[in-house]
């Protein structure tokens, strides 16, 4: 059985306290929280504060934070500090990702690693034992709602293999355009053990169901 992060970039803001505990009672194991400067990608979230009041709420939630900004670094102790679970940078970010991975772990913290559409699978392979995730984006990250990329099935394989071929076993996710009935059994068959799913979820007429029916792939 895969694990599911629900993505509360498509959750009500009014109440997203309340979402966040709906779908947590619902069977999702994460909330992954998309964090975006307006930089490293053509749209704006929500950060740090929101983050820490999420804790607040939520003292027991595993918070998987999805930082889509230029340079993470300098925010790391900050978003530890604020109740993150896991950490997970792009690679294509501007830092030094061995650095940025190192204080991520220095802090107490799990570290993960993006990668956007167009970035070869080789690209995670030098950090891959310093990772809890290994996130492989199906679409361009910015937006939810957005159609998912066939070749990101060919990346999880990659990073399946080499995984399998070390001997380690983080979590293989996917996120963007991952739906039940479609995409999702397709990346858990390539090897996905993840599911990162935001609009499938909040968007759906009953968010239980749905939660249910991630949970049963
Ligand atoms: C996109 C975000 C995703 C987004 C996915 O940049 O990183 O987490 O919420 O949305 P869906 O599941 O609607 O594609
Ligand atoms: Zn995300």
């Amino acid at each position: 059985m895969s694990a599911l992060s629900a993505s509360v970039l498509s959750a009500d803001f009014a109440r997203l306290g309340d979402d966040c505990r709906k779908v947590l009672n619902a069977g999702a194991d994460m909330i992954h929280f998309d964090v975006m400067d307006g930089h490293f990608v053509d749209n704006l979230s929500f950060g740090i504060p929101v983050l820490a009041g999420l804790r607040k709420a939520l003292p027991e939630a595993y918070f998987d934070v999805h930082l889509m900004i230029t340079d993470p670094l300098i925010y790391i102790k900050e978003f530890v500090d604020a109740g993150a679970s896991c950490i997970s940078i792009h690679v294509e970010s501007l830092n030094s990702i061995r650095s940025t991975i190192a204080s991520i772990k220095a802090f107490g913290c799990d570290a993960g690693l993006v990668l956007n559409p167009h970035t070869p699978a080789e690209a995670a392979f030098p950090f891959l034992e310093d990772l809890k995730i290994v996130l492989s984006m199906g679409v361009t990250p910015g937006h939810g709602g957005q159609p998912f990329i066939p070749s990101t099935l060919d990346k999880i394989r990659a990073l399946r293999a080499e995984c399998d071929r070390l001997g380690l076993n983080p979590y293989l996710s996917v996120d963007g355009g991952i739906k039940a009935e479609t995409t999702a059994p397709e990346c858990i068959k390539a090897g996905a053990t993840l599911l990162v799913a935001g609009s499938a979820i909040f968007d759906a007429p009953d968010i239980d169901k749905a939660v249910a029916q991630f949970k049963a792939l």
